[in-house]
């Protein structure tokens, strides 16, 4: 199952018809291979880049189809918003970000392996408003895929933080339980070779006593 960060939603459930028009939306997208080795980038800290444009093409979808917009293109377009292939880190040859024109990348790959219309493009190029972006949304799908970016953005740090901490705090847990527990076998080790000891020389007198005796 292709989870969806902070949704029980289940993609592939054939019984849903939620779930079948999603998949129909995307079909082409989730399946081709540029778009697939999105899962290789780190994205948001604790996702990937794959995962976080599912999450986008999701809650847009969801969204757009509750307000009886255009979700078909909001689906698709969350699923190309961030279609661009370095790290979020990479520097071009003048030392800068190049981060920053993603949306730019995102659209012209977008265009060289789909075919796209006016509110996907819009949508993909104009996603970082009003952070970075040269112009605000045209549509009301663009304005919901740019909203769900940064809703996206926010659960997959919250939850990534949460999912970190907890994980420290568990192996911390263990780390002192085993601990204990080291120190219970060393004690009771200790405790049975000085039992042994003591009952050996116990052994020892009580026999040499009796060679007295007899
Ligand atoms: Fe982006
Ligand atoms: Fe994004």
């Amino acid at each position: 199952m292709v989870k969806i960060t902070g949704s029980k939603f289940d993609m592939y459930d054939e019984n849903d018809t939620k779930a079948v028009t999603f998949r129909n939306c995307v079909a082409g997208i989730l399946e081709n291979g540029e778009v697939s080795s999105l899962g290789g980038y780190k994205h948001h800290h604790f996702t990937t880049r794959l995962q976080h444009s599912l999450n986008v093409s999701y809650y847009s979808y969801c969204l757009c189809r509750k307000l009886g917009w255009d979700f078909r293109s909001a689906a698709r377009a969350g699923l190309m918003h961030d279609l661009y292939f370095f790290e979020n880190t990479s520097v071009d040859e003048n030392g800068q970000k190049l981060l920053k024109n993603h949306p730019f990348r995102a659209l012209e790959n977008s265009e060289r392996i789909f075919e796209l219309n006016e509110i996907e493009k819009d949508a993909i190029v104009n996603h970082m408003w009003p952070c970075i972006s040269l112009s605000r949304p045209r549509f009301k799908e663009s304005m919901v895929v740019s909203f769900s970016d940064k809703f996206c953005a926010v659960i997959e740090a919250t939850l990534g933080a949460s999912l970190f901490a907890a994980r420290k705090s568990s192996a911390a847990a263990n780390s002192i339980a085993s601990g204990i527990s080291d120190a219970y076998v060393q004690t009771k080790e200790t405790s049975l070779y000085m039992l042994r000891s003591i009952r050996g020389t116990a052994a020892n007198v009580i026999r040499l006593a009796c060679s007295f005796i007899i």
